[in-house]
């Protein structure tokens, strides 16, 4: 069954339409994202109508958390299939507003996190999460939401939001929903319509460097230089391919480690470029 959906292209028209669903009682649950919309998208959607009576997505491709040589003006957009997919779910609205009604001509104000935004993504991307605080920060102050769902697949991404929405009292839950894969276990992403035919299955490298990992830690390894040394191997036999970083990180801070132990949890994380496309993967250890 298809689903109205409601198309809100201003903040202030955005702020009154929540403020009513809250006279209403309602709760609020925002996923955010830049459309081009796919499974790991649609999954935070089921993610947010589970939690809250109400769920408001947001589409908008953000430009300042783009790098000067990234692709803005490439990156892939289709609003029309995107509000077809959502008709699907459980979708009240879309958020779906203008660069110019985010960024007014005289904009300046920006959100930082510090230390856990420096490493991994951070060296590879410098003003990058600056982009996505930023924006978070005003999607939070025009939606209004209760509870916003967030994707594991940018988990270094969801760590800053939840570290950010604490630090500055935003009174927000913060979801972080886990990586939807294609069948072979490609992790789902926007960007994967960059790949050609053989780039598309060289991307595979990353979730077999993760499945070996993860075999070297059943099989007892702790020693993460071991482990990464491994994974690194399968990685030069992919022409395609070039590798910027596999770290392994303790979950929450993001602090590289050295020995993984017992009771702890870590983000396996690795960044490639396959071709001319940045990928990302991760896995979650829970040891
Ligand atoms: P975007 O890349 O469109 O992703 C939107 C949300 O979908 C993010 O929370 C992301 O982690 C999640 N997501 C992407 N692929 C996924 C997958 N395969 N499985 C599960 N979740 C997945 O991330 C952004 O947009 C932007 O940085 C944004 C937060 C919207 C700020 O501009």
């Amino acid at each position: 069954m298809k689903n109205q959906i409601k198309i809100i292209e201003t903040c202030a028209q955005m702020r009154e339409y929540s403020l009513n669903l809250k006279t209403e009682n309602k709760t609020i649950g925002l996923v955010p994202t830049m459309g081009y919309l796919h499974e790991g998208h649609l999954s935070l959607v089921d993610a947010a109508s589970e939690k809250c009576d109400a769920v408001v997505v947001s589409i908008f491709v953000n430009p300042t958390q783009f790098g000067k040589n990234e692709d803005f003006s490439k990156y892939p957009r289709n609003f029309e299939r995107d509000i077809e997919l959502l008709s699907q779910k459980k979708v009240d609205a879309v958020f779906f507003p203008s660069a110019k009604e985010i960024y007014s001509e005289n904009y300046q104000t920006y959100v930082e996190v510090e230390e856990i935004t420096k490493k991994q993504e951070g060296e590879f991307r410098p003003e990058h999460f600056k982009g996505v605080t930023t924006i978070v920060s005003i999607l939070f102050n025009c939606v209004k939401p209760d509870v916003a769902v967030f994707g594991r697949k940018d988990a270094q991404q969801a760590a800053i939001i939840k570290r950010m929405t604490d630090d500055l009292q935003f009174g927000i839950k913060v979801i972080v929903a886990p990586i939807i894969r294609e069948i072979d276990g490609l992790a789902m992403s926007s960007r994967n319509v960059y790949l050609s035919g053989k780039e598309r299955k060289d991307a595979l490298v990353l979730r077999k460097s993760l499945d070996s990992a993860v075999k070297m830690i059943e099989s007892g390894e702790r020693n993460t230089k071991k482990i990464i040394s491994g994974m690194k191997g399968l990685y030069s036999k992919v022409d395609s391919a070039e590798l910027q970083y596999i770290r392994i990180v303790e979950e929450k801070s993001f602090q590289e480690i050295e020995i993984l132990d017992k009771g702890n949890s870590y983000y396996i994380l690795i960044a490639c470029k396959i071709g001319a496309t940045r990928l990302i993967d991760n896995e979650l250890i829970g040891l």
